[in-house]
C-alpha cells in the first residue's frame, strides 16, 4: 500500500484527495497547502466521509513537509490562478517558484518519489519540476492529456447519444489551443469516428475541445476541478496497481517524433515506475505538423522559463 501526497489543497487538490480515497486503494494521503488550516480542514472532510463511502485510506492535512516523509507519488496542485492585468510571463515566473520550492521541499523527506504536476501552464510547470527534482523523467510528468482527452470523448458522446465509456481517443501535444486531438485514432467501441460524425461535427467538437478549460472559465469565474482531479487520480491509481494503462501523459520527449529536450503530451504506459514507455504513433504528415506547431508553442514557453 502507497503514501500519496498531495500539494495544494485548493479545488483540484482536494479532489485529487477525495476521489482517491474513494478509491481505496492507497494507506494515506497527505494533504499539504502553504493555508495549513485548509488543507487540515479538507483532509479531515473527507476522513469524515470515509464511514459513509466506506473506505480505509487515512487523511491528513498539514503545512509540515516533515509529514510527506517517504511518499511513494506525490501530486503537485500548488499554484495562483492568473489574475486580471497579469502577464503570461508572470504568471508563469510566479507559479515556476511555486512549483520548484514545492518540489525541493518534497525531496528533503522523500528519496525517489513519482511526482505528477497539474499546475498551470502544465507543460512549462513539469519542465521546471523536472529541472528542480534532478530525478529521471519517467519519474516526473504531467497531466493534461486524460483530462483534454475526457472533454473530446464526453463532447463526442454527447453529439452521438453514446455512453462516454465508450468512446476512446488519443490527443497529443501542449495542454492549450494548440493541442491535437487525431480522429483517426478515435473510436467509438472499435467503430472509427470518422464513420459517425459528419466532417463539420467533428470539426466543431475539436475545436471545442482545445477552448474546453476556457468554456468552464468563462462558465464558474475560475478554472475546472471535478475532471481535472479524477484525471491525476486516475494517473496515480495505474501507477499504484501497476496496471500499465496507456493515457496521453506531458512526457519528456528524448527524439520521439523528432522532437528533443521538450514537454508534451504523448500516449505513454504507466505503471509501478512511472512512464514505462512513450508510444510513438505512425502520424500522417498534418498530424505531424500540428505536433510539430504544438510543440514549438511550448518550446517558446520553455524558453521564457529558462531565461528567467
Ligand atoms: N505550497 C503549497 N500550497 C500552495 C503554495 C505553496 N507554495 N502556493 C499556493 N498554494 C496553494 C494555495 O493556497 C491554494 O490552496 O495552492 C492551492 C491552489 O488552489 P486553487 O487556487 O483552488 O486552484 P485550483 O483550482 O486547485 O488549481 C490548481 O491546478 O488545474 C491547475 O490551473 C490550475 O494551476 C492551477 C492548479
Amino acid at each position: 500500500m502507497s503514501k500519496v501526497t498531495v500539494i495544494g489543497a485548493g479545488n483540484v487538490g482536494a479532489t485529487v484527495a477525495n476521489v482517491l480515497a474513494h478509491r481505496d486503494i492507497v494507506n494515506e494521503i497527505v494533504l499539504v497547502d502553504i493555508v495549513g488550516d485548509l488543507a487540515r480542514g479538507k483532509a479531515l472532510d473527507t476522513w469524515q466521509q470515509a464511514p459513509i463511502d466506506s473506505y480505509s485510506t487515512k487523511l491528513i492535512g498539514t503545512s509540515d513537509y516533515k509529514d510527506t516523509k517517504n511518499s511513494d507519488i506525490v501530486v503537485i496542485t500548488a499554484g495562483i490562478p492568473r489574475k486580471p492585468g497579469m502577464s503570461r510571463d508572470d504568471l508563469i515566473s510566479t507559479n515556476a517558484n511555486i512549483v520548484t520550492s514545492v518540489v525541493k521541499s518534497v525531496l528533503e523527506h522523500s528519496k525517489n518519489p513519482i511526482i505528477i504536476v497539474v499546475s498551470n501552464p502544465l507543460d512549462v510547470m513539469t519542465y521546471a519540476a523536472f529541472k528542480a527534482a534532478g530525478i529521471k523523467s519517467s519519474r516526473v510528468f504531467g497531466m493534461a492529456g486524460i483530462l483534454d482527452t475526457a472533454r473530446y470523448r464526453a463532447f463526442l458522446a454527447t453529439e452521438l447519444n453514446v455512453s462516454p465509456k465508450d468512446i476512446q481517443a488519443v490527443l497529443m501535444g501542449g495542454h492549450g489551443d494548440t493541442m491535437v486531438p487525431l480522429p483517426r485514432y478515435t473510436t467509438v467501441s472499435g467503430i472509427p469516428v470518422t464513420e459517425l460524425v459528419k466532417p463539420k461535427a467533428l470539426d466543431a467538437i475539436i475545436e471545442r475541445t482545445k477552448s474546453g478549460g476556457g468554456e468552464l472559465v468563462k462558465l464558474m469565474g475560475t478554472s475546472a476541478w471535478y475532471a481535472p482531479g479524477a484525471a491525476a487520480a486516475q494517473m496515480v491509481e495505474a501507477i499504484v496497481k501497476n496496471e500499465n494503462r496507456i493515457f496521453p501523459v506531458c512526457a519528456q520527449l528524448t527524439g520521439q517524433y523528432g522532437l528533443n529536450d521538450i514537454f508534451v503530451g504523448v500516449p505513454a504506459k504507466l505503471g509501478k515506475n512511472g512512464i514505462e514507455r512513450i508510444i510513438e504513433l505512425k502520424l500522417n504528415k498534418e498530424e505531424k505538423k500540428l505536433l510539430h506547431e504544438s510543440a514549438a508553442a511550448v518550446k517558446e514557453v520553455m524558453d521564457v522559463f529558462d531565461k528567467m
